[in-house]
């Protein structure tokens, strides 16, 4: 899968998961990424690396972060951006996913941005798609959510300055969890010293994944000394009604309130892709406290996905022009 992400030349044209890729990628994508930050009130960045370039975005599954941030990053490139609705599109007429596909690739779109509750659909387009054409992944199923966790290691990087040492903890639902794969890849490639994974039985991986990292069976174990606390949302959407847990109960036992947090570091700082449910996974007062990074994973969003776009574009005209100049 890794290897279909990148042309020839070792330019990278698709992102579907993080799985694969090394350390000196990861740490490209986040450089390039942080460029592109800007404190909230300035400016935000803004270039025409994208103009010419259409970007689709096809999410049958709600968003609100990654949808609106990767339209915002097109946008702040320059680029012209279909923002397809699924529910008023042509697959409710029985279309299926690959004609919508070929239908705006003959619009002229260059780049899709693809969500859906199947894994495998941004890896059936990907493998679609005419060569011009790139597929980024905004979350599949419980597979992968490779920007997410590019964000998700952007905003570890700013606040601790490094991986290398870091005491990570995800807890919450992981076993259906896209950001909790992705953030894993990333997290052990950039070199963290521990990455903890905790939740209740049913909603840890199977026993066979997510190798590396340590389980916990408390969340008081997997914050324990933590640099770094991600919490997850339960995600009812994979499961049946009868396993979806009770609210209040989850938290006593599984949400992070400021008591459980003081176990941590000191200096450790709270993370949660969202949406968030207040009150099952995390207490308000730590999702808005001092050590809370929530709203920098947001921000840190469109800078990642503006670097996304910028690698894939940059690397099809780069082949193009060598191209053109060999002939
Ligand atoms: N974190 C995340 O994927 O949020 P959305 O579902 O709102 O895109």
């Amino acid at each position: 899968m890794a290897a279909m992400q990148f042309r020839a030349d070792g330019s990278l044209r698709h992102l579907l998961t993080l799985d694969g890729l090394t350390r000196r990628q990861l740490e490209e994508l986040l450089d390039r990424a942080q460029s592109h930050v800007r404190p909230l009130g300035q400016r935000p960045s803004q270039s025409r690396a994208l103009e010419g370039v259409t970007v689709a975005t096809l999410f049958t599954e709600p968003s609100t972060r990654t949808r609106v941030s990767f339209e915002l990053a097109a946008q702040r490139l320059g680029a012209q951006v279909a923002s397809v609705e699924m529910q008023l599109s042509s697959r409710l007429k029985g279309e299926s996913m690959l004609d919508t596909v070929y239908t705006l690739e003959a619009l002229h779109v260059d780049c899709f941005v693809l969500r859906d509750a199947e894994a495998t659909v941004p890896d059936l387009v990907a493998n679609a798609v005419a060569a011009h054409v790139s597929v980024l992944s905004g979350g599949a199923g419980s597979y992968a959510h490779p920007t997410q966790g590019l964000l998700d290691a952007l905003t570890i990087r700013q606040r601790k300055g490094k991986f290398d040492g870091l005491a990570v903890a995800i807890v919450g639902d992981v076993r259906h969890s896209r950001v909790a794969r992705s953030a894993w890849h990333a997290f052990l490639t950039l070199g963290v010293r521990e990455l903890r994974i905790a939740g209740p039985d049913a909603l840890l991986p199977d026993a066979d994944q997510f190798a590396g990292a340590r389980r916990c069976h408390s969340i008081d174990d997997a914050v324990q000394d933590a640099d770094v606390v991600m919490m997850l949302r339960i995600q009812k959407e994979r499961m049946t009604q009868a396993d979806i847990p009770d609210g209040a109960a989850y938290f006593a036992e599984w949400g992070l309130n400021a008591t459980r947090l003081r176990r941590a570091r000191r200096d450790a700082i709270v993370m949660h892709p969202q949406p968030m449910n207040r009150g099952v996974e995390i207490d308000s007062e730590v999702a808005d406290g001092p050590q809370s990074a929530i709203r920098d994973q947001v921000r840190n969003g469109v800078a990642v996905r503006m670097a996304v776009l910028e690698a894939v574009i940059a690397g099809r005209d780069a082949g193009k022009s060598a191209r053109a100049q060999s002939a």
